[in-house]
């Protein structure tokens, strides 16, 4: 991602909360920091946002953003795009989204991490991989697997968001997924090995032409 910023100091970055991403986030801050790394003209849209809990709120993901990246870096806020889980008009926050990442010129590299249910962003298996920008509402796992964030209360977990869609995702000239930890394993083993289908969203990456996929030893276990 650093090469790609480096190369382009006006890229497009797709963007990704969870766990998963947050080392990678502190390297990059680490060389803006030092001066190797500038990102005052990249341009970034993160994959998702919870509906239903201000923007204020620590785990929605814009604060999420806000506080591990962005206040880190050199990034003219102005320039980061998170969905407003909060927009009275669903479905034209949406298209204004998918009309906003045409606008700057498409995503030059979308970073991903992986549910344990394999989904990326928010997109649950049976998503369909035409989808674009849209509500979803989220699975029994993915609700109990972010419990830990909202201290362990699953009944504060949000139980919909906004995602940018398999097709929306799809459609970045480039892809970073990472996934870490044992409770990944199976589903790196469907994504990487099994057959391309909906109820394992991620295997779609099979189908990307420049997608890149980072696992640890335990990650890996099962290939
Ligand atoms: C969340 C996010 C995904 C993220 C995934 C894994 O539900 N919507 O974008 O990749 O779960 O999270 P973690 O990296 O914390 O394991």
């Amino acid at each position: 991602m650093a090469d790609i910023v480096k190369a382009n100091p006006r890229a497009v970055l797709g963007l990704a909360t969870g766990s998963t991403p947050l080392e990678l986030y502190g390297f990059l801050a680490d060389w803006n920091g030092k001066g190797e790394i500038s990102f005052a003209q990249t341009t970034t849209f993160n994959l998702d946002e919870y509906m239903g809990i201000p923007v204020s709120d620590r785990n929605s993901y814009r604060s999420f953003m806000n506080e591990n990246f962005f206040r880190k870096i050199d990034i003219d806020i102005s320039r980061t795009h998170v969905l407003n889980g909060n927009a009275a008009d669903v479905e034209a926050e949406c298209a204004a989204y998918e009309k906003a990442i045409r606008d700057a010129g498409g995503i030059d590299v979308q970073l991903l991490g992986l549910g344990a249910d394999a989904h990326i962003g928010f997109n649950e298996p049976g998503s369909s991989f035409e989808s674009r920008t849209r509500r979803k509402e989220l699975l029994a796992q993915t609700i109990n697997d972010n419990a830990r964030f909202f201290g362990n209360d699953k009944s504060k977990v949000p139980t919909s968001a906004l995602t940018m869609g398999i097709a929306s995702i799809m459609d970045a000239r480039s892809i970073v997924l990472l996934a870490f930890g044992q409770h990944k394993a199976k589903a790196v083993f469907d994504m990487v090995k099994g057959p391309v289908t909906r109820d394992v969203p991620a295997s779609i990456l099979q189908r990307h032409p420049n997608a890149r996929i980072y696992l640890d030893e335990a990650a890996a276990s099962m290939l």
